[in-house]
């Protein structure tokens, strides 16, 4: 079994006069604090897989990604750290001087090789995963995000780690198996909020059932996806996210993540403010990625 590298992450409150106008309390899960090198949900749904990995006697982990995935960059680290041999399956064409998280996967050992983007789309198919074993032998496959079913088991782990009374959990969703696994672990009566951070995420709800019931059988039901704090797709941002990043920096001196975690924030802020939440209500925000002093 592979052990965590830390202890559970930190649980602190954020004070907010608006926030308290809305009667809301909103505490962190300061999961960006787990490991330097697989920080947040990348530590919870990477543990599993690699205990499945070693269990099966693979040497070698494949997985897909973006030129920027933080996903990619964690398995590197992971497989360096863990004694794995990595392949890093990078979408579209090689661009040099690598950047800073192709320069870190290297570093850490990982191997790339690029697919052009229609491939890339059928990443997943059998005939491209039969060209990869081909070239690269046996592996364990890591699905892009690194969501699965043992993914969504590790992220299951995180509500436990919650000794305080609260109602909701919210977290941003990319692939949905952070989503999938912290709703599955809710005690009754808690609910889980996703905050996607694609446009047009509306088939983000068929992705969690269909991973909730790859993991378990069935959905849990107690989840539901804000669509609307997008702030115009992947990794783009528009002026209410800058204004309301920037204020929360000057407030807090917590610099949030633009592509994830001030998507999430932006969304928990502006549903309280909009009187989506009952007065009294308690929210644990799960920080997934950096967030720097700033
Ligand atoms: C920092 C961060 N937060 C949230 C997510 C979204 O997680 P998921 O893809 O499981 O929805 C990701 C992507 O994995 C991420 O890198």
């Amino acid at each position: 079994m592979i052990g965590a590298p830390v202890a559970p992450s930190p649980l602190t409150e954020l004070r907010d006069p608006r926030l308290a106008q809305a009667g809301v309390r909103l505490l962190l899960k300061r999961d960006d604090l787990l490991h330097p090198d697989l920080p947040g949900n990348k530590w919870r749904k990477l543990r599993h897989n690699l205990t499945r990995a070693a269990e099966l006697g693979h040497d070698t982990l494949l997985t897909f990604g973006g030129a920027y995935s933080n996903h990619l960059r964690a398995v590197a680290a992971a497989g360096a750290r863990f004694g794995f041999r990595t392949v890093g399956v990078v979408r579209g064409e090689e661009h040099l001087p690598l950047n800073e998280v192709l320069t870190f996967a290297v570093g850490r050992g990982m191997r790339l090789t690029y697919l052009d983007r229609t491939t890339y789309r059928a990443k997943h198919t059998a005939p491209v995963v039969e060209a990869l074993r081909e070239r690269f032998g046996r592996f364990y496959l890591l699905p892009e995000g690194g969501s699965n079913a043992l993914a969504v088991h590790g992220c299951a782990e995180l509500p436990a780690e919650i000794a305080v009374p609260y109602d909701i959990v919210c977290c941003p969703v990319g692939t949905g198996g952070t989503l999938a696994g912290i709703a599955a672990g809710l005690e009754p009566g808690r609910r889980a909020l996703g905050v996607s951070v694609l446009r047009g995420g509306a088939f983000l709800t068929d992705e969690v059932t269909r991973l909730q019931t790859e993991a378990y059988g069935q959905a849990s039901g107690n989840w539901s996806i804000a669509l609307d704090f997008h702030s115009g797709g992947y990794a783009r941002s528009d002026a209410a996210l800058e204004t309301f990043t920037d204020d929360f920096a000057a407030r807090h001196g917590l610099r949030l993540d633009r592509i994830y975690v001030a998507k999430m924030m932006r969304a928990v802020f502006t549903m309280a403010e909009n009187g989506a939440f009952p007065p009294g209500t308690v929210i644990v925000a799960v920080i997934t990625g950096p967030m720097s002093q700033g």
